[in-house]
């Protein structure tokens, strides 16, 4: 008889009765295998949520030992059999199993998963396979359902999901440093008169790199939807080794016509506070897995966000305060320096508390998009810091007087031929404008409490490292 597959989320499930004492099927992936002449016991999991079920064999009746000898910690197998309630400690239900079939061996001598408890870093060794441990299947799950509440957010909120280019012909932005998208031959480049490289041979004409950020054409997008965002992969080919920064990492980037800073603010709050909220609902087995083997502090951490307001002043104020701490720290602070990640956790961990909202940073340090402010110094920049990773959303008020932000691009020494079409939107039909873009890692590295950015994105790509 042919068994409908259902995924152990279903079966460990508590509205489980229409498939209890029923004949089912699971397929999945040995956890581990026990037990003696007469039973054996194998925890199954496919991936649908932290627990594994139990299938139990009854030895002597199943009469297969050469298949039973397979199945160790690793193997592939399609189990039939009855769904039971579990007369055994740690387990509401389990599955007699009537038949087993083997898809895949994995040989214990070889197999890397063989033995639990593999540090961190060994199982980013192996990437390849570390999805198959508890660990990585919840933060897995998670960063699913944190994608998928970022959808649900925007799509309820109004926001048009646009999807701005991965490859891109300018490099205003200044966000940081590019890796360059080339056909070229590199043994044998082609030089103009001056034996600088003829782009214009390349296979776009022109220089073409990974974007560092969808900003740039997200305010085109909302200067005609009124409200937008986007959501991919961006590139920064910065050599930073820090467990904060990846090369390949993921924004979420919203953009919105007629919204100043404090709108910006509100939204980034209310936003912030949905997608934790999402979790704490959704995600709760996984969540309580890594408190209990990682972070101790986890759920309290996650409901301090939900619970609390997030306190708001500018860098002016925070610098005074961050000078009258008499905390000693390495990077000293004054008026005018870029605020290091001990500057932000200092705020946000000893001084309040709770998240932090920084706003109307130095022109000098920021960029170029940013509205100035009337005192001529500060933009209206905001920076949303949070408990153990610092900043995790950059965003601003966009400038959108036409003459004072070609003045900033001359100033800055941008092209403004690379630009002439963002300049346009100024030109023609200029509104007020604001947006943010949030490093969706350093929010998964918040939610799951994980340690090292690495560890929350299937395939890191960092300096010296892209092998999977
Ligand atoms: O502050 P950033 O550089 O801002 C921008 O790129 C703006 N264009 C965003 C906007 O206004 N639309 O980057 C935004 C966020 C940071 O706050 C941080 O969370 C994350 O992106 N981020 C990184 N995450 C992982 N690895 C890196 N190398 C990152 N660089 C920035
Ligand atoms: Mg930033």
């Amino acid at each position: 008889m042919q068994l409908i597959k259902q995924r152990i989320y279903d079966l460990l499930k508590k509205d489980n009765s229409h498939l209890l004492n029923k004949e089912i099927n699971v397929k999945g992936w040995v956890r581990t295998r026990r037990g003696n002449k007469n039973v054996a016991f194998i925890a199954l999991n496919d991936g649908s949520v932290i627990h594994s079920i139990q299938v139990v064999v009854d030895v002597k009746a199943f009469r297969d030992d050469e298949l039973l000898r397979k199945i160790t910690t690793g193997a592939c197998i399609s189990v039939n059999g009855k769904l039971v309630a579990s007369e055994g400690k740690g387990q509401s239900v389990e599955i007699q199993a009537t038949e087993i079939h083997l898809y895949g061996t994995a040989d214990p001598e070889k197999y890397p998963l063989q033995k639990k408890g593999h540090s961190l870093e060994f199982l980013r060794e192996i990437a390849h396979l570390r999805p198959r441990t508890n660990t990585f299947g919840a933060i897995f799950r998670i960063r699913h359902a944190l994608s998928f509440a970022i959808h649900q957010f925007f799509n309820d909120s109004g926001f048009f999901y646009l999807h701005t280019p991965i490859i891109t012909g300018s490099d205003a932005e200044g966000a940081g440093a590019m890796f360059r998208v080339t056909t070229l031959d590199l043994n044998d480049v082609p030089k103009n008169e001056k034996g600088e490289v003829d782009y214009s041979k390349d296979f776009f004409g022109k220089e073409t790199n990974l974007t560092v950020s969808g900003q740039l054409e997200g305010e085109l997008g909302a200067l005609a939807l009124s409200t937008i965002y986007t959501f991919g992969p961006t590139f920064r080919a910065e050599k930073s080794f820090t467990s904060r920064h990846l090369s390949e990492f993921w924004m979420v980037e919203p953009e919105m016509a007629f919204y100043d800073i404090h709108d910006n603010m509100d939204l980034a709050e209310a936003f912030l506070k949905y997608l934790v909220a999402y979790l704490l609902e959704h995600c709760a087995d996984d969540l309580e897995f890594l408190e209990k083997m990682y972070d101790p502090g986890l759920l309290d951490r996650l409901n301090l966000v939900v619970d609390n307001q997030f306190e708001r002043l500018t860098y002016t104020d925070a610098i005074e305060l961050l000078e009258n701490s008499g905390h000693q720290f390495e990077f000293p602070v004054k008026w005018g320096v870029d605020l290091q990640s001990e500057h932000e956790r200092y705020l946000v961990e000893e001084q309040f508390k709770k998240p932090v909202i920084l706003t109307d940073y130095p022109r000098e340090i920021k960029a170029f998009y940013m509205k100035l402010n009337e005192d001529g110094r500060t933009v209206r920049a905001m920076d949303v810091l949070f408990p153990k990773i610092g900043e995790i959303i950059g965003g601003s008020q966009r400038e959108e007087d036409y003459g004072k932000l070609s003045g900033r691009i001359r100033e800055m020494g941008i092209h403004e031929e690379d630009v002439w079409w963002y300049l346009e939107t100024r030109k023609f039909g200029t509104a007020p404008h604001s947006g943010f873009g949030l490093g969706f890692e350093r929010l998964m590295l918040f939610v799951t409490g994980m340690g090292n950015i690495r560890d929350v994105i299937p395939f890191p790509r960092t300096p010296l490292s892209a092998e999977f």
